[in-house]
């Protein structure tokens, strides 16, 4: 399975807890009492509250400098190790919280955190993954449905990417652009986020992070240059494989 969403949730959150110098019995039974946290709610809650860290810092598929001259081995190493575990943390803290919490108020209380955090967690996952180096065919769109879909949808894949650069430069403040495939109108469409919110209305195809920590050390101010320059690295193999699972 390529990368959605579903998959980067389901990854984490199916995971046991790590137990590193526990016994194999003793890891075994707390394994089977995690899997059954249908059966054993409040258990599994405890557990999960003493114990949070269900959620991990995924590692990239490439190096930090992979991706130069388009985007530099500084910012990819900052990016990923300091503001994405970050983001990590934050839903960790978040979720152990909400495990905690007693009442209604308390739980509304923690949405912006889980929101905030578990979108940072998830969008950056998917970025990372929709980019390639050059040199593993980053910034390459073969013939193939994917072609064939943005040409029937934009006119041409060199239209779509201007108005992908458009609509995403003019994001005020911090966001996302994204490509995303409509299931109800079967169409690929170009569609905004703010902040760290996750894309909900359209599956996501291609995501590109906007913010400044995502560009400012080599662009600048220049959304543009880092715009035009991040196709040079975008996984288009990545994003064939999830457009054809979003069509399926
Ligand atoms: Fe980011």
């Amino acid at each position: 399975m390529c990368g959605s969403y579903d998959a980067v949730g389901a990854a984490v959150r199916r995971r046991p807890p790590q137990l590193a110098g526990w016994s194999s019995a003793l890891t075994g039974t707390i394994t089977m009492l995690y899997i059954r946290n249908a059966l054993r709610p409040s258990l599994t809650r405890m557990f999960v509250a003493r114990n949070a860290s269900l959620h991990t810092l995924p590692e990239l598929p490439y190096a930090y400098n992979a991706l130069e001259p388009h985007i530099s081995e500084q910012i990819m190493k900052l990016h990923h190790t300091k503001h994405h575990q970050t983001y990590v943390n934050g839903l960790n803290a978040a979720e152990e919280a909400y495990a905690k919490s007693k009442s209604v108020t308390e739980k509304i209380a923690l949405q912006s955190a889980l929101k905030f955090n578990g979108g940072g967690h998830i969008n950056h996952s998917l970025f990372w993954k929709n980019l390639s180096p050059v040199n593993e065919n980053g910034g390459k769109l073969f013939e193939g449905p994917l072609k064939d879909a943005l040409e029937r949808d934009f006119g041409s894949v060199d239209g779509f990417k201007k108005r992908f650069n458009a609509a995403t430069a003019g994001i005020q403040g911090s966001g996302w652009g994204w490509l995303g495939y409509n299931r109800d109108t079967q169409k690929l469409e170009i569609a905004t986020t703010a902040n760290q919110d996750p894309l909900m209305s359209l599956t996501p195809i291609i995501g590109v992070d906007i913010w400044e920590h995502a560009f400012y050390l080599q662009y600048y101010n220049v959304k543009v240059d880092y715009l035009n320059a991040i196709w040079n690295v975008i996984n288009f193999k990545e994003a064939e494989c999830r457009f054809l699972e979003a069509t399926k």
